[in-house]
């Protein structure tokens, strides 16, 4: 029976999300016969005037190895916690009886939603509200739960190695510390197996709270056995032992999302106290998110685009896709929000790091 299934991408921007939309449109069109609606701006495209276009073959044509979303995406469109301005001021309010009304009003048999935590959160308590829902998740952190890695993981911890490779040019013709912020908020897997790979020697995670003592301690040791620089890479949620995350804004300043950020210069800064060494900071931001996906997330993007429509022609709502071990299968949205995928500091991974000699702030 031909369908009609719309598609979003929610949250921030991530390598793969085209990828995911050409995945959808084309085993849909070509395998199906079904017809796409694209969404514009996340869950905000179903809220007002319903924002969307029908996605053909052509629409996404040459899409697969372009960053961003060809549809748009935003991060500040939880329709159960929309911004309103009432009486002057910006106040929060459940929009979800919209989005429910405009969904049905688009025609649409069922929604794909492609985002992280967020987005799937949203999603599942919409698909609670009636509408069917199938999840892709996505996420440069690889903090969600449920599948093995997320979509733009791997593109995040390829871009960050390529930095560290630069930067050692810089560290060691100068003798410099180069501290590293990368992102992946409370989760610290892209500073640790970027970190890995791009032979940093010190890494500090959200998981480990770390002792800027010990970190001067392992940073002086190196100098004194000849290497005069050292490449540290933070994570943007890593704290010191006993102390906080530095933030930007709070989650009440930013819609319910803490913006972090800063930690880099901090641990700069202590550095500097401590040893008598130049260091500088670099804190690599979106470009982390930018650009195009690897090869690896091309593939993954595109096999999750698959299976996301094949859930829907199952009638398995609720559920999102996900990587277990080689296979692509479906996962109940509700495992996989909520409590976060972190890295075990007990772990192989952490263990082969410290292994090697990489200082992990402990
Ligand atoms: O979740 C992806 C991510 O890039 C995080 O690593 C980072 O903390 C956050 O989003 C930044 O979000 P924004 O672009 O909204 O500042």
């Amino acid at each position: 029976m031909s369908k009609t299934i719309a598609i979003l991408t929610g949250g921030g921007d991530c390598p793969g999300l085209n990828a995911v939309i050409r995945g959808v449109v084309r085993s849909a069109i070509l395998k199906r016969g079904w017809k796409v609606l694209g969404i514009e701006d996340g869950f905000d495209g179903l809220v007002g005037q319903p924002r969307f276009r029908t996605l053909d073959l052509a629409s996404v044509r040459g899409i697969l190895p372009r960053g961003g979303t060809i549809l748009g995406t935003s991060n500040r469109g939880n329709p159960f916690q929309y911004p309103r301005e009432i009486d002057g001021k910006e106040t929060l309010v459940d929009v979800s009886d919209e989005v429910v009304q405009n969904f049905r009003a688009i025609g649409a048999d069922a929604l794909i939603a492609v985002g992280g935590d967020g987005t799937l959160k949203i999603a599942r308590a919409l698909n609670e509200r009636g509408i069917p829902v199938v999840g892709v998740p996505k996420t440069i952190d690889n903090d969600l739960r449920g599948t093995d890695v997320t979509f733009g993981y791997n593109t995040a911890v390829g871009i960050v190695t390529e930095a560290l490779d630069r930067l050692h040019t810089t560290a060691e013709s100068h003798q410099r510390v180069m501290v590293v912020e990368v992102m992946g908020r409370d989760a610290g897997w892209i500073a640790l197996e970027s970190g890995l790979a791009g032979s940093a020697d010190v890494i500090l995670i959200p998981e480990i709270p770390f002792d800027l003592g010990k970190v001067c301690q392992a940073i002086r040791q190196r100098s004194a056995a000849g290497s005069r620089f050292s490449i540290v890479v933070v994570a943007e949620g890593a704290f010191p032992a006993g102390g906080d995350k530095v933030t930007q804004l709070s989650a009440e300043q930013n819609l319910g999302v803490e913006r972090l950020g800063g930690i880099g210069q901090f641990v700069s800064h202590h550095i500097r106290q401590c040893l008598d060494m130049e260091v500088r900071t670099v804190v690599l931001g979106h470009l982390q998110r930018g650009g195009t996906p690897s090869s690896f997330d091309r593939i993954l993007s595109s096999r999750f685009g698959v299976k996301a429509v094949e859930l829907v022609e199952q009638g398995s709502f609720g559920n999102m896709v996900a990587l277990r071990g080689r296979e692509v299968v479906a996962v109940e949205i509700e495992k996989a929000v909520g409590a976060l995928n972190l890295v075990d500091p007990e772990g192989d991974l952490v263990k082969a790091a410290e292994d090697l000699g990489v200082m992990m702030g402990r």
